[in-house]
């Protein structure tokens, strides 16, 4: 589980690019966000009540799940290529395709709950497109080929598995073919704390606001 420390407040709401005045920084301390590092589950078990929702909290900022068919170790277990296909990005279609409809349904979800809870204040983040983004736009923003990853080498030292230290976190999109590096997070976060990916198009500062009208 991660929590998310709040951000410095600003006077005036950003949506979709224009200022709308009059509403104030929320003035919760954190953002509780569910499940795994990817929070690839997390959405999912916020959705369906499967985790326990913190005591008091209101305010949810539901990450959905990442390009999985971009995730290096994913592609270890694509057995035979020929019946795969892949994206410019030698991403595979198929897993991505699952996340697409996966994210669908999950967006119906939090479209009830929000009936079912209506004191919550409940926003969709679309970080597939944040992350997605990176992985195609990765050779501009100065990462190597998104595919790999950082410590994808083990050597031997006195007979023990090791992993490589040696690498450069900082030009890998995926530090370990699951997670992604610092660097990569760092872009992601930036992309998705206005609010551009959200819905509602409320920043992070601002997510606490719910029935808005835009
Ligand atoms: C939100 O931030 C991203 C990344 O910095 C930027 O590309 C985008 O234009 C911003 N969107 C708005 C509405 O400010
Ligand atoms: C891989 O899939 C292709 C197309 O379905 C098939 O022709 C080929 O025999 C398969 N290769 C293996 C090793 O199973
Ligand atoms: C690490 O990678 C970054 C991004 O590609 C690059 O700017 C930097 O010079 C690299 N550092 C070293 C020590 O190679």
């Amino acid at each position: 589980m991660l929590v998310l420390a709040m951000f410095a407040s600003s006077v005036a709401i950003v949506v979709g690019g224009a200022e709308v005045k009059g509403l104030s920084p929320c003035s919760f301390p954190a953002i509780f966000n569910f499940g795994d590092s990817n929070s690839d589950t997390g959405a999912y078990s916020a959705a369906l009540g499967a985790s326990r929702l913190p005591d008091g909290a209101r305010t949810f900022w539901i990450l959905n799940m990442g390009p999985i068919g971009c995730l290096p170790i994913n592609l270890n277990y694509i057995l035979n290529r020929t019946e795969e296909s892949f994206d410019q990005n030698g991403c595979n279609n198929r897993w991505n395709r699952m996340a697409v409809e996966y994210n669908k349904q999950l967006k119906n979800k939090l479209i009830k709950l929000r009936r079912k809870l209506p004191e919550a204040a409940i926003t969709y983040v679309d970080v597939y497109t944040a992350k997605y983004r990176l992985i195609c736009n990765a050779k501009n923003l100065g990462f190597t080929n998104p595919l790999k990853y950082c410590i994808q080498y083990i050597k031997k030292k006195n007979g023990i598995k090791v992993e490589d230290d040696q690498c450069n976190a900082s030009a890998y999109i995926s530090w370990d073919g699951t997670h992604y590096t610092d660097a990569a997070n760092h872009l992601i976060a930036k992309s998705i704390l206005n609010g551009s990916l959200s819905d509602p198009p409320l920043s992070i500062t601002h997510a606490c606001h719910k029935h808005v009208t835009l």
